[in-house]
C-alpha cells in the first residue's frame, strides 16, 4: 500500500486523476470501477479537464460503479447513477450504453447483483478501482461485519452511514436504509486500486490502513492483502499515520 499525502484535497485530487488518465492511456477500453460521494468529486472535475484539453479520451471506456441506494431509481438526484451523470459522464465522450451502476430498484435485486458480478466477469473484470472510505472503514457499502460478502449484495446501511449521507437529503429519514454494493471480491480483483480521502473525519479509518492488522470489522484494512493500491490523502486524513 502506497500512501501519497497532499497539502490539499484539489492537489489530492489532481494527482488521482492522472493516476486515472494514465491508465485509460495505457489501455484505451480500461474498465474503471467508480465510485460515488464527496472523495472522488474533485477527481472527476480534474479528469473533466483533462478531457477538454485533449489529454484522455474515454469514447472507448467502460465503467462499473461500486453501489446504488436500494429504493431509488436513476432519475433521482440522491442516486448513485444521476451522480455519476452530472459528475462526470454527461461531461466527457464515454458511451453511456457502456456506464453501468446497479439497480437498486426491481422486483429480484438478488439476480439483479448477481447479473452485475457476471456482467464485471464478461468485462474481463476491473483495470482501476477508485474507492472512498467511510469513517468506519466501509469500502463501497461493505459495512463492518464479522463475515463481508465476496459478491455484489444487498446491504443494510450502519446508522453513522446514514448519518454521515444524510447531509446530501432533506432529512435523515430520507436517506435509504439499504444499498446494492459489489462485493470484496470484485474491488479486491481490480488490477489496481485508487482510495481517496479527505478531511479529519477519515483519519481514525486511514490510520488503520497503516495499523499492522487486517479485520472485517474495518472493511478497508483488506485491502493491505492488495499489490497494488495508492492511498491518496489530503494532509487532514493523513494527520494519524505515523510512519
Ligand atoms: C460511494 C461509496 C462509499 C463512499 C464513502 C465515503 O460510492 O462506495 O463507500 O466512498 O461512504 O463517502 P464520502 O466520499 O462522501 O465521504
Amino acid at each position: 500500500m502506497k500512501f501519497k499525502i497532499f497539502e490539499t484535497y484539489e492537489e489530492a485530487s489532481a494527482y488521482s486523476a492522472e493516476l486515472l488518465a494514465e491508465v485509460i492511456r495505457t489501455k484505451r477500453d480500461a474498465v474503471l470501477g467508480l465510485a460515488t460521494g464527496s472523495s472522488p468529486e474533485g477527481m472527476y472535475k480534474e479528469i473533466i479537464r483533462r478531457y477538454e484539453a485533449g489529454d484522455v479520451d474515454f469514447s472507448q471506456v467502460k465503467s462499473v460503479n461500486l453501489d446504488e441506494y436500494v429504493g431509488l431509481t436513476g432519475d433521482h438526484d440522491q442516486s448513485y447513477r444521476y451522480f455519476m451523470d452530472t459528475h462526470l459522464f454527461n461531461h466527457v465522450n464515454i458511451n453511456k450504453a457502456n456506464t453501468h451502476v446497479p439497480q437498486g430498484v426491481g422486483q429480484d435485486l438478488a439476480a439483479l447483483a448477481k447479473a452485475y458480478d457476471e456482467l464485471i466477469e464478461n468485462l474481463g473484470g476491473i483495470d482501476v478501482q477508485v474507492l472512498g472510505i467511510g469513517a468506519n472503514g466501509h469500502i463501497g457499502f461493505n459495512e463492518p461485519e464479522h463475515e463481508l460478502h465476496l459478491k455484489t449484495h444487498v446491504a443494510e446501511l450502519k446508522p453513522e452511514t446514514i448519518e454521515a449521507n444524510a447531509r446530501f437529503f432533506e432529512s435523515r429519514e430520507d436517506v435509504p436504509t439499504k444499498a446494492v454494493t459489489m462485493g470484496i471480491g470484485a474491488i479486491l480483483s481490480a488490477k489496481k486500486i485508487i482510495l481517496i480521502a479527505s478531511g479529519e473525519s477519515k483519519a481514525e479509518a486511514v490510520k488503520a490502513l497503516e495499523d499492522d492488522f487486517i479485520s472485517t470489522h474495518v472493511p478497508a484494512t483488506l485491502l493491505k492483502l492488495h499489490a497494488d493500491v495508492t492511498v491518496v490523502l489530503d494532509q487532514e486524513a493523513a494527520s494519524l499515520l505515523t510512519k
